[in-house]
């Protein structure tokens, strides 16, 4: 089976087995049949955040369950929405019907089942500040679990099912805590001068899910025309020390004070001083507008996205002495 459409790179590769989990009751059967477990197996969402360098030599897992449902008390909203169900239908649904919460989220490529995965995030908010719990199938015992946002163990796009449970767990829901008392999120600068441009001073719902899907739009590539897969690295974080040794040398270095002395530095800066940004190297190269996405401009292989991508971490650390980690998975 051609992986092609189910990634959002758009890059080629091959699928050994392919199956399409509609219910979460396929799971439990599926996973009877141990012949499953003799091969490698990828569960995969909307593709949005992973690179195939290679074809697969294993089972894909494309996650189906939809389903949204909403249970509220008093002023509380319990959204539920089912693994395969894209993310931004589910922002959509949470704010046509004023649940907020999840504005600032709009726009992001995706499935909601990977959405804890990597605790995604974006102007000011993050999954974890949202989320109540989910339910995941466990492949090791053949029974499903609900884990709590504590157990989900979530960081800076990073979760337990990225560390000690990866590859164990396969999310078949997600259940988020929204309100019906809506307070905007304008903590992430582009959105304050947004609204004053556009002189909206008390920002309904609407208006910070429009700003911020605009704000993605002028930034971001569409992946429907050009293959990406949102942020290819992390910003990297470092302790007060590195930061200060970095400081010295580049004052205008772009940052962010986190908790106990750490800092996160600006990925797309470093990236772009090193004058990536916006430079084709054969079929890939780096966003014209955001220095920290790489791009497909048609018929790049994985292996070529994954080897420039080597070469920015090369240059990166030689400048700056800061390792770049990537966000996106490499399969
Ligand atoms: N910058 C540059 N050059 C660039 C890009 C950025 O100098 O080419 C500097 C600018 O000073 C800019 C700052 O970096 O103000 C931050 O850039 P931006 O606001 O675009 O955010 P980011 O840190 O690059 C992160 C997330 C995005 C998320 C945005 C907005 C990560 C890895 N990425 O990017 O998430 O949309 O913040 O909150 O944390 C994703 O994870 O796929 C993703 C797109």
């Amino acid at each position: 089976k051609s992986l092609r459409e189910y990634n959002t790179f758009a890059v080629p590769a091959v699928a050994h087995r392919f199956i399409e989990i509609n219910r979460k009751e396929d799971l439990p059967a599926l996973f009877s049949a141990k012949d499953l477990l003799k091969l490698p197996l990828l569960v995969l969402g909307g593709g949005s955040n992973l690179l195939f360098t290679g074809d697969y030599q294993g089972t894909v897992l494309k996650m189906n369950i939809q389903g949204v449902s909403a249970e509220q008390k008093q002023e509380l909203v319990f959204v539920e929405a089912g693994a395969g169900v894209p993310w931004n239908s589910l922002v959509i649904y949470c704010v046509d019907r004023g649940y907020a919460g999840i504005e600032n989220l709009s726009l992001i490529p995706g499935s909601a089942g990977a959405a804890p995965i990597q605790n995604i995030g974006a102007y000011g908010v993050e999954l974890k500040d949202v989320f109540d719990s989910l339910e995941a199938f466990d492949t090791q015992t053949g029974e499903f679990r609900r884990f709590n946002r504590e157990e989900c163990e979530f960081a800076y796009r990073e979760s337990v099912f990225k560390t000690k449970y990866r590859g164990r767990f396969i999310v078949t829901s997600i259940r988020l805590k929204l309100s019906t008392v809506f307070h905007p999120n304008i903590s992430y600068g582009a959105i304050e001068t947004e609204l004053q441009k556009r002189d909206i001073r008390e920002p309904s719902l609407k208006d910070i899910s429009q700003v911020v899907a605009d704000i993605r739009v002028a930034k971001l590539p569409d992946p429907q025309t050009i293959g990406n897969a949102g942020s290819f690295f992390k910003n990297p974080i470092i302790n007060s020390d590195e930061f200060e040794r970095l400081r010295k040398k580049f004052p205008d270095v772009v940052n962010f004070s986190m908790s106990e002395g750490r800092v996160k530095v600006a990925a797309g800066w470093l990236i772009e001083q090193c004058g990536w940004k916006g430079k084709k190297v054969g079929h890939t190269g780096t966003w014209k507008n955001q220095a920290l996405v790489l791009v497909n401009h048609g018929s790049a292989s994985g292996k070529e996205i994954y080897d420039f991508s080597e070469q920015i971490i090369g240059s990166v650390y030689d400048k700056f002495c800061v390792i770049l980690e990537r966000e996106v998975n490499i399969i």
